[in-house]
């Protein structure tokens, strides 16, 4: 089914087109703020009577002469200087609700008619170190937007771009080397795996040890040339460390269930052999230059320039021959437009990398390596903010560790479990403790616009009321509640509901949570046109509110015959969109009891 606003959006334009003869008019239709006005409001006909030079008042009169909603509202009425106010007719939002209740899994909403073939290159830690709290956003937004993207029909393809290559790998599989002989010596078996319990130590040992010991700087530059002709020895070293930082963060996207596996890695050594030729192709071009012995890129003069006005440049070879970053960005964007033959590609960063984004993808253009109807995206967030308001960081002033947080998450909801419902069976607390903690990380990251910082705080996200996860999965259980009682009422829910043909609307509650309850594919449309998630836990939360309004109002299981099918419809369509919203599309989990 179209959402309700784009059909209205097509017929009032439509109503538009025909009045004034052209083929630039826009409805602009929006949800009301105020039910007052009805249920959606038309805003275009002011835009469309200046440029036509009539009266607004009397252009809208025209158009709702020509405008044809009578299957899906009351007589439009016109407000104010010319807005054109709809109100959905009780009929038609029953057909809808009656129809969502048949479509099972997917609530009613339709695939695109134009699927893309959309690459998402997000999460991407950097091998050898440990993911801290900064890569938590990129992860989880990352997966969001792929879920909502794959929900409409796209196809997605994941791409985590890891940081598995550059010359400090010369340093770890030197020391990793140094380890193996050192306990060959010691009699030790030297097993095929040395566990790097702590990465972040062997790489400061390893840096430790090249900034003091000569030899051993020696046999790290040693191996960084034998890593880049290829020499077995140091290849094997190199993916042992790559494989153990592998098992480190795919525990990571475990626990947060982000879809994100083995087969969607593709690091920035996969381009290795690349970059030879990024730069030969820029310099043939004429758009590579040398700059004071490096090579560099200038794109638009105008539009990129430092402090002191000077052209700026995107750096791809430094003067001792080594790419960069940018370079295996290159390398990357080629693949991905000529090898996944993606038509858009959306890459999920933090901020600081802005700039670096718009240089690559002007560089990109410019080479003519993208044409114009590919869509490079920046999609970028904010810093997760302590509660002083500076970046998050341990008391000791390091970067906090995104497993410790995790774990403290669930540590604490597994408190608040404990308080509310001692009676439990231990593994059911520990389920549900393991679902609140987690979800409420990746609840309170989503709900924030995310191009701006937030504060983390357990104690704001973990709260049982406001715009958190535990408020989302308490209203889910709720319902999941009343439908137990059902049971033992005997009440057979899925008899009453299917096959139910007729609804009766007629409360003030019932009917706002039905024209809500019909809005959920606009809210995924709108969540995923601008990759913010926070509109989709917007649109869950405000659900859920009205849903609590509806219940105070509205008795379900005491309610007469006649009304009870519907109202159950309405519990039960709430329950199947929270679940629906939170678990395939958040990757958060529900639980049935809290
Ligand atoms: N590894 C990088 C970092 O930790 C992020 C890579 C993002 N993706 C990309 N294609 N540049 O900052």
């Amino acid at each position: 089914m179209k959402p309700v606003i784009k059909i209205l959006e097509e017929r009032v334009t439509a109503a538009m087109a025909a009045v004034t003869s052209r083929d630039d008019c826009a409805a602009i239709v929006r949800p009301s703020t105020d039910p007052k006005f009805g249920d959606y409001q038309a805003n275009g006909v002011m835009a469309l009577a200046k440029k036509t030079q009539t009266s607004p008042r009397k252009l809208a009169e025209d158009v709702v002469k020509n405008l044809d909603v009578d299957d899906i509202c009351e007589p439009p009425e016109i407000a104010g200087p010319g807005f054109i106010n709809l109100r959905l007719k009780v009929e038609f939002l029953a057909d809808r609700l009656l129809e969502i209740n048949k479509a099972s899994a997917n609530l009613g909403i339709d695939k695109t008619t134009e699927p893309k073939t959309i690459v998402v290159d997000f999460s991407c830690p950097n091998i050898a170190k440990q993911m801290h709290v900064g890569h938590l956003r990129s992860t989880i937004i990352g997966d969001c937007i792929c879920r909502m993207l794959e929900f409409l029909g796209h196809n997605v393809i994941r791409q985590n771009h890891i940081g598995d290559w550059g010359t400090q790998f010369g340093m770890l599989c030197a020391l990793l080397s140094r380890k193996r002989i050192e306990m060959g010596k010691r009699g030790e078996k030297v097993s095929n795996t040395i566990i790097l319990a702590d990465l972040e130590a062997f790489y400061r040992e390893a840096k430790q040890l090249f900034d003091t010991d000569e030899n051993f700087a020696n046999e790290a530059r040693g191996a960084v040339v034998g890593l880049h002709s290829g020499a077995q020895r140091w290849t094997e070293l190199w993916r042992q460390i790559v494989r153990e930082s592998k098992n480190h963060y795919e525990q990571i996207y475990e626990t947060l269930n982000v879809e994100l596996y083995d087969h969607h890695v593709r690091g920035e050594s996969a381009y290795k052999n690349d970059l030879p030729k990024v730069v030969e192709d820029l310099k043939n071009v004429g758009l590579a230059q040398p700059s004071m012995g490096a090579i560099c890129v200038f794109p638009d003069s105008e539009r990129f320039k430092n402090k002191k006005g000077y052209p700026l440049g995107l750096m791809i070879q430094k003067s001792d021959g080594a790419y960069l970053y940018a370079t295996t960005d290159l390398a990357a964007l080629r693949y991905r437009v000529n090898e996944l033959k993606a038509n858009a590609i959306i890459y999920v960063t933090d901020a600081r990398q802005k700039l670096h984004f718009e240089m690559l993808f002007a560089v990109a253009k410019m080479a003519g390596w993208v044409s114009d109807d590919i869509e490079l995206s920046h999609v970028m967030f904010g810093s997760v903010l302590g509660e002083d308001g500076t970046p998050l960081k341990t008391r000791s002033g390091e970067n906090v560790k995104l497993k410790e947080l995790l774990d403290e998450a669930v540590e604490r909801a597994k408190q608040i479990v404990e308080e509310k419902n001692p009676e439990l069976p231990p593994d059911k607390k520990e389920k549900i403790a393991r679902a609140v903690g987690i979800g409420a990380v990746k609840y309170a990251d989503y709900s924030n616009n995310r191009t701006s910082d937030y504060v983390f705080s357990f104690n704001k996200m973990l709260a049982m009321d406001g715009n958190t996860a535990p408020y989302m999965q308490y209203a889910y259980a709720r319902i999941k509640s009343i439908e137990r009682k059902a049971q033992t009422k005997d009440v057979d829910i899925e008899d009453e509901l299917g096959g139910l043909e007729s609804l009766s609307l007629t409360e003030p509650a019932e009917l706002d949570l039905a024209k809500y309850l019909i809005r959920y594919g606009e809210a995924i449309q709108a969540a995923a046109a601008d990759y913010r998630p926070n509109y989709l836990t917007a649109y869950l939360y405000e659900l859920a509110q009205k849903f609590s309004v509806f219940y105070t109002n509205c008795p379900v299981l005491k309610a007469e015959p006649a009304k009870r099918p519907t109202r159950l419809l309405l519990c039960d369509l709430t329950a199947r969109t929270i679940k629906h919203g939170l678990s395939e599309l958040l990757g958060i989990e529900v639980v049935e009891q809290m």
